[in-house]
């Protein structure tokens, strides 16, 4: 695997997210094997590197005992992530706080697919057990974090996991330099007020000093839901509490777009691309690489792949759709019902559309290691991204960044943060339409070079100039600068 490098300076960067860059999964008693983590955060994050950063987060397993919990943090340390801070939760907090508040009622809400059926008629108990466990995470965060702060460093929050952890910060020291940002989106206020714990979250989050999200579009969400739903007065700069502001912003992430171009060098990659390129030969390849979650539209995905490959007989031994999908919170129901409904659709329409040599839709439920990926990215002709609602999706970024040569096309969800900055180069499509997915799809097949250069050409400039690593400065800077301010202000 490659080894992280956080070089170090200046500024002492504490992060603080749920999930680490390597989660442990347990291999006998006392051994556990380090995996890198996938997703949209720990991609970003990975990207920052001119800070003194230290890394909290949960370990991703259980260890109960304290011999355990050392020979853990001994083996992050090894593997060179001895910026890597481990935060254990027993069991039941992760089955609670995880797999319950977290990602059954948050990351639905968030993502306008609304509160579960069970928690809507389950006892209020069920939902203030879950809501609770939530709170404890973050106290248990919060406490590792007083373990390593150190006076003048930056504590950067991140995502929906963490909502409660500004507050507990700031009561155990109200000095401290606390920035707290979104990876999702921010829903219409009319959907935030859904939540039994409405108030409580949003009061939280107010008490780190900057609010950051993807897009001007939530950040103006979150303000209306403290104006309307707490009754706060909302300003040019953010939320204002008694004399107290909060400063709320955008700020979208990127990629390390060099280390996706310098990859491609690569021989290992290169090989990689050989090999696929053979594979293919005579077929144009479609792209689809998501975490197989139910806000990635996927089955919307093969359903419109279907729909062409039924209205374009000509192509139908002509194209492949190639869609990598790794597991990805297993022990939530949803996504276990999930996983069985994408494999059932695209058994069926391999069945009616394959040959005995060949099938049009290639499913693969796992990760792909980092170099494999960039070989995809580099040689495929098209890649779909269909999202019903994501935060960013940094997919579509890394696609762009490795189709210097090939110039494909990327399909892109309105509904994507990512629409907002790939928007003139991409097909922006609504996913929902399978009709308009499927014409799409026939669009980018016969795209012609040029309109495909030019498109490309776009996005590309987009995504080597908005780098997370940029992001990352830009955030800590403004959260500097919202600091000094307000001191500037209580002296006037
Ligand atoms: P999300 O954060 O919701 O997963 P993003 O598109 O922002 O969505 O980020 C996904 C990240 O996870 C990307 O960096 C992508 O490379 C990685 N990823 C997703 N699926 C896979 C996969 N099957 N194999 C390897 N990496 C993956
Ligand atoms: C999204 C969330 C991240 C999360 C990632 C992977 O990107 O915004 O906070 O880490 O999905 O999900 P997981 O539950 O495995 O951490």
């Amino acid at each position: 695997g490659e080894r992280l490098d956080f070089r170090a300076s200046k500024q002492r960067l504490l992060v603080v997210a749920n999930r680490l860059p390597v989660s442990a999964v347990r291999h006998g008693e006392d051994s556990w094997q380090l995996e890198m983590s996938v997703g949209g955060l720990v991609t970003a994050l990975l990207g920052v590197k001119e800070f003194d950063t230290r890394w909290i987060g949960w370990a991703g397993v259980n260890v109960p005992d304290e011999i355990g919990q050392k020979a853990l943090a001994k083996a992050l340390d090894e593997k060179l992530m001895q910026r890597c801070i481990p935060v254990f939760l027993d069991e039941e907090v992760v089955h609670q706080y995880y797999n319950g508040y977290c990602n059954n009622i948050l990351w639905p809400l968030f993502h306008y697919i609304g509160l579960p059926q069970e928690d809507r008629l389950a006892t209020t108990r069920s939902f203030q057990s879950q809501f609770d466990a939530y709170k404890k995470a973050n106290q248990l965060f919060a406490d590792v974090v007083n373990e390593h702060y150190e006076e003048g460093d930056v504590v950067w929050c991140h995502d929906y996991h963490l909502m409660f952890l500004p507050k507990c910060l700031k009561e155990r020291n109200s000095k401290m330099k606390v920035g707290w940002f979104l990876h999702t989106p921010f829903p219409s206020s009319e959907i935030h007020r859904m939540l039994p714990s409405r108030l409580e979250l949003l009061r939280s989050v107010l008490a780190a000093d900057l609010v950051g999200f993807h897009t001007y579009d939530y950040a103006r969400h979150f303000v209306s839901a403290c104006t309307r739903i707490l009754g706060l007065e909302g300003t040019p700069e953010g939320v204002e509490d008694q004399g107290k502001l909060t400063r709320i912003a955008a700020f979208p992430v990127g990629i390390d777009s060099e280390r996706f171009i310098k990859a491609l060098e690569l021989p290992e990659v290169q090989d990689h691309m050989k090999v696929l390129k053979q594979r293919f030969a005579g077929r144009k390849v479609m792209l689809g690489v998501d975490r197989l979650d139910m806000i990635k539209g996927i089955p919307q995905k093969i359903l419109a792949f279907e729909k062409f490959l039924e209205e374009n007989p000509n192509w139908r031994n002509k194209v492949v759709l190639l869609q990598i999908a790794v597991p990805t919170r297993t022990d939530v129901p949803e996504y276990q019902k999930l996983t069985s409904q994408v494999h059932e659709i695209v058994g069926r329409i391999n069945g009616r559309f394959g040959s005995l040599t060949a099938v049009p839709i290639h499913h693969l439920d796992r990760s792909l290691d980092f170099h494999e990926l960039c070989a995809l990215y580099a040689v495929t002709d098209v890649a779909l991204v269909t999202s019903l609602r994501d935060g960013m999706n940094l997919v579509s970024y890394e696609y762009v960044a490795c189709q210097e040569s090939k110039k494909g096309v990327l399909i892109l969800s309105e509904f994507a943060g990512a629409a907002q900055s790939l928007g003139a180069g991409a097909i922006l499509v609504n996913p929902w339409n399978v009709t308009e997915v499927a014409s799409s799809i026939g669009y980018a097949l016969n795209m012609p070079a040029d309109e495909r250069e030019k498109r490309h050409h776009h996005n590309f400039k987009h995504v080597i100039s908005h780098t997370a690593q940029e992001w990352a400065a830009t955030f800590v800077s403004e959260l500097n600068v919202t600091i000094v301010e307000a001191q500037l202000r209580t002296r006037q």
